[in-house]
């Protein structure tokens, strides 16, 4: 039975604690959280144990699930990870380049694994491409969401562009060539919404705009290879796949297009997306990394490059843009 213990139990925290409940081989031992409302409503309605004592929480654990706000990862990730400890720490991995940086090197020496909470790479709508063949030349993706404080200790990038950071990283092999970015501070005295072109080193463009301060939610990504345009709604869980129809492809909705050079069949598909909770899916694949001593699927240095890309981007922002 892996023990785990969690720091933070605000917003996300409460979700964690849900779905810990709900995987076999662990047990929650208890949380650490300074703030009392938090705290109390935890111990009140899931009757899980209030440490005083993040030493004591971490000494009595095999995991440490670190749900702070992003600038409180570090600290939390250091002390467990020195301690010997499996840590799953949410998005970003840290706050500071040099923080990241600590923290892979850090790993590097320790018998750990480390996950960080890069969710969309378990959302089903992203899951049920995972036997296509992906290889996106041109990338478009909007990430809008209504203004809340929460989260607002950092910029916009690292907050939610990180997310589609985290999976263009994923799904394009190459180098980063260049990157263009402008960005406005709103609400906040950091970015709240930004646009940013990431040129890779293969040809691949990545347009992505990030906003929290806009009135409606959207969380869209659209991909374009050669032959296909693949369409991902990370919010309403649904994929679609338009491209040239090829001799495999049964039981696909298809017509017919004249092009300057001949007819073309095209193929729709919309594949099934099974209703999983990804958050689930994070933990359980994290917990299956520790009990079956596997690579975990988003490891501390995949969370470091998303974190150096956004940093890119922070930069590029600072040195062209003005904040008002
Ligand atoms: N993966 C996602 O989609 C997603 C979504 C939301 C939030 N997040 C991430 O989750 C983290 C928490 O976000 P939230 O929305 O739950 O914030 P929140 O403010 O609702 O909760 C954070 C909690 O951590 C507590 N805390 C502060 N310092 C602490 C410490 N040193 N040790 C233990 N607890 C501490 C706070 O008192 C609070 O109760 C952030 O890093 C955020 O980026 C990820």
């Amino acid at each position: 039975m892996l023990k785990v213990g969690v720091f933070g139990v605000g917003h996300l925290g409460k979700f964690h604690l849900n779905n810990w409940k709900e995987i076999e081989g662990v047990k929650l031992v208890g949380f650490f959280d300074p703030n009392n409302d938090n705290a109390n409503q935890v111990v009140e309605e899931y009757g899980l144990k209030r440490f005083m004592d993040e030493d004591k929480l971490m000494d009595a654990c095999d995991i440490i699930d670190v749900i702070t706000p992003t600038d409180h990862h570090f600290s939390v990730c250091m002390q467990a990870i020195r301690k010997g400890k499996h840590v799953f720490v949410e998005k970003p991995l840290a706050n500071t380049i040099q923080e990241g940086r600590d923290i892979v090197n850090i790993v590097r020496e320790a018998n750990v694994k480390v996950q960080v909470g890069h969710v969309e790479r378990f959302n089903p709508a992203f899951l049920a491409l995972k036997d296509m063949n992906l290889n996106p030349m041109f990338i478009e993706v909007h990430r809008l969401a209504q203004f809340n404080p929460r989260g607002t200790e950092v910029s916009v990038i690292l907050d939610l562009m990180i997310h589609d950071i985290d999976i263009i990283l994923s799904l394009v092999k190459s180098d980063v060539k260049h990157i263009s970015a402008s960005g406005v501070a709103v609400m906040t005295d950091t970015p709240d919404i930004a646009n940013v072109r990431i040129e890779f080193n293969n040809g691949c463009v990545a347009n992505l705009t990030s906003s929290r301060i806009s009135m409606k939610k959207m969380r869209k990504m659209r991909l374009f290879q050669p032959n296909s345009y693949i369409g991902i709604d990370f919010l309403e869980k649904k994929t679609e796949i338009i491209k040239l129809k090829q001799p495999e492809d049964t039981n696909v909705f298809s017509f017919d297009i004249e092009t300057h050079n001949g007819k073309k069949t095209i193929a729709i598909a919309n594949p099934v997306i099974s209703p999983q909770n990804a958050i689930k899916l994070e933990l359980q694949s994290f917990v299956d990394s520790i009990v079956n001593n596997t690579a975990t699927v988003v490891s501390e240095i995949d969370g470091f490059l998303a974190m150096e890309v956004a940093h890119q981007i922070l930069e590029k922002i600072n040195s062209t843009s003005i904040l008002v």
